[in-house]
């Protein structure tokens, strides 16, 4: 018979195997997942567990935060590094206030109009809270789908990386999509950062691991390929 769809695999082992019990995962305002992204871009899952709730407690909402000073803001990103995210964040949600309302945009494409989201990010934003149909490829899920395809072009060329993006695009379920979006986001996210690792990944554990192309030919760690950074 057909074999299983990848996005079906991944939905269903998500489901059954995947991480459920993440402090933004509990909710699709798109404030608190936008700012879990965000705190996520560089920084690992378990310090952020420490600083989002005290993040949300001083800024509940866009408007609080938009409204608040930067230094306020400084303050609490204090820790986690990398202060041009918190600058990006509070000038995002003053763009959020002044441009939009104060309610974030449901789309990834406008999304990614504002400071600090990129289109990666934006897409996983519109698929957690929005279900839009719309791809992610952050560092984990583009070595999760060029191992699943053995994409081998080199991602330094900005023609490869878009082609990429059209091959994710591609992948996405199809029905189903208010669950099956978040789900297929999220499953995706938790494959990169626990079975597919750069090396030694877990493929005999991976429900891709049948319609693997990389693990297929053999070689699933030369992916992905990348010349300069
Ligand atoms: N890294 C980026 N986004 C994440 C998410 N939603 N859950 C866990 N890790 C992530």
């Amino acid at each position: 018979g057909a074999a299983m769809d990848i996005a079906t695999r991944v939905v269903r082992w998500q489901a059954a195997h995947g991480r459920h019990h993440l402090p933004w995962q509990q909710t699709r305002d798109p404030y608190r997942v936008w700012l879990s992204e965000i705190m996520l871009q560089q920084t690992q899952v378990s310090t952020v567990l420490d600083y989002y709730p005290r993040f949300l407690q001083r800024f509940p909402d866009v408007a609080a935060l938009a409204a608040a000073p930067l230094d306020d803001v400084l303050a609490l990103w204090s820790g986690l590094g990398y202060y041009s995210r918190a600058r990006n964040l509070h000038r995002c949600a003053q763009q959020v206030v002044a441009v939009h309302g104060g309610v974030f945009p449901a789309t990834a494409e406008v999304l990614a109009t504002l400071p600090g989201i990129g289109r990666s990010t934006a897409g996983a934003i519109a698929a957690f809270c929005f279900s839009q149909r719309v791809p992610i490829l952050d560092a984990n899920v583009r070595r999760v789908l060029t191992r699943v395809l053995a994409f081998g072009e080199d991602l330094a060329a900005v023609r490869n990386e878009r082609q990429l993006w059209a091959h994710a695009h591609d992948l996405l379920p199809v029905d189903d999509l208010d669950d099956a979006m978040p789900r297929y986001t999220q499953g995706l996210m938790d494959l990169g950062a626990g079975w597919c690792l750069p090396r030694k990944p877990r493929c005999d554990l991976c429900p891709l691991g049948e319609v693997c192309a990389a693990r297929r030919a053999g070689d699933p760690e030369k992916y992905p390929v990348r010349t300069r950074k």
